[in-house]
């Protein structure tokens, strides 16, 4: 039996930078299964330059010729309350916010000016941020919210060129991972996606016939079964493209166990070397280690408080 279809039917969603590529897709998309969709595009060239409303104007019309209800913000996602605004003045809810819109400002490091540095971060750190930070009152007085930021390979991985890109990119699976368990109560699930689909910002780095096999629609199921009301999954990063969906996760390496006093110098390291990096006896943390757990398992005391136990079980502050 065919699984059913997925629905959004009386759901708000936002999706920025939708006038094109991967954005304009999700639009399309939860236009066609029930939910009202704002369009939010500024209609820049994928560097950031100049603006538009036609990008945006043309989606929703294709929103609305086919049956669907849609409506256009033509603000930039610096300017994330206007673009919530939009939502709850147009339909009167926010249900999912897809983190989407981005600039390319690729350049060596030696070359990058300032504004290379500052454009990229205000796009996409600094938009992210506006746009979630206007829909959190809504997502959690109604106890809903589905939210999807936009990471990349670049960021978890590195890329040449794009020191700029890569770090904005990698500063939204932090700000998802976190925000993820502060909205886990309220219902509000928040992941992150690193796609990889034929647009107008690859398609100036990728031959035509690769393209040709990253067609962006093959990034909307994930979208839509991370944000659909069914689903369970937060804090997570996933890859997709090309076909390929894959959930990625943080990786511990066994680590070395050394006296936390004055012996614990440059030179104690380098013979445990292999402990430090040995994945073989890895694990997968969704947290920081617990030193005090490690020391006890070591059957070690804890320095300074012999004898007392710490819980730090709910929440573990790190600096
Ligand atoms: P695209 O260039 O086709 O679409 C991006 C849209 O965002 C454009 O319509 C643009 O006008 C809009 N936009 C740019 N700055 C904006 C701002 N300040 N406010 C509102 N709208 C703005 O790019 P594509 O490929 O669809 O990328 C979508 C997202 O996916 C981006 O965050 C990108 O960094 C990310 N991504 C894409 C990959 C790919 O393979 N296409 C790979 C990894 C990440």
């Amino acid at each position: 039996m065919a699984p059913p279809e997925l629905r959004y039917d009386g759901q708000t969603v936002v999706v920025t930078g939708a006038g094109g590529g991967l954005g304009r897709e999700y639009a399309l998309f939860f236009g066609s299964r029930g939910a009202s969709v704002v369009v939010n595009d500024l209609g820049v060239s994928f560097k950031g330059e100049g603006t538009g409303s036609k990008a945006a104007d043309v989606v929703v019309k294709e929103i609305q010729s086919a049956g669907g209800k849609a409506v256009a913000n033509y603000d930039s996602v610096e300017n994330g309350d206007a673009i919530i605004k939009t939502a709850i003045d147009a339909f009167g809810r926010i249900d999912i916010l897809i983190n989407n819109a981005g600039i390319l400002r690729d350049i060596s490091f030696k070359n990058m000016k300032q504004q290379d540095w500052d454009l990229i971060y205000r796009v996409h750190v600094y938009g992210a941020y506006k746009c979630a930070r206007a829909a959190w009152p809504y997502f959690r007085k109604q106890k809903y919210g589905r939210l999807i930021s936009t990471a990349s390979a670049a960021g978890l991985f590195g890329s040449f060129g794009q020191t700029n890109y890569s770090a904005a990119k990698l500063a939204l699976v932090g700000f998802t991972e976190t925000l993820a368990k502060e909205g886990l109560k309220y219902n509000i699930l928040c992941n992150v996606i690193a796609p990889i689909a034929a647009s107008r910002m690859t398609e100036t780095v990728m031959p035509p016939d690769v393209l040709e096999n990253l067609k962006p629609t093959w990034v909307v199921p994930l979208v839509a079964v991370l944000t659909h009301k069914s689903s369970t999954e937060t804090g997570s990063i996933y890859e997709a493209g090309g076909g390929h969906i894959a959930k990625l996760r943080w990786e511990r390496a066994k680590g070395a166990l050394l006296k936390p006093d004055d012996t614990l110098t440059p030179g104690a390291i380098i013979p445990k070397w292999k402990d430090v990096t040995n994945y073989a006896q890895g694990e997968h943390p969704d947290g920081p280690a617990n030193a005090m757990e490690i020391l006890e398992a070591a059957g070690a005391q804890p320095p300074n408080q012999p004898g007392e136990k710490l819980d730090f079980k709910d929440k573990v502050v790190l600096i």
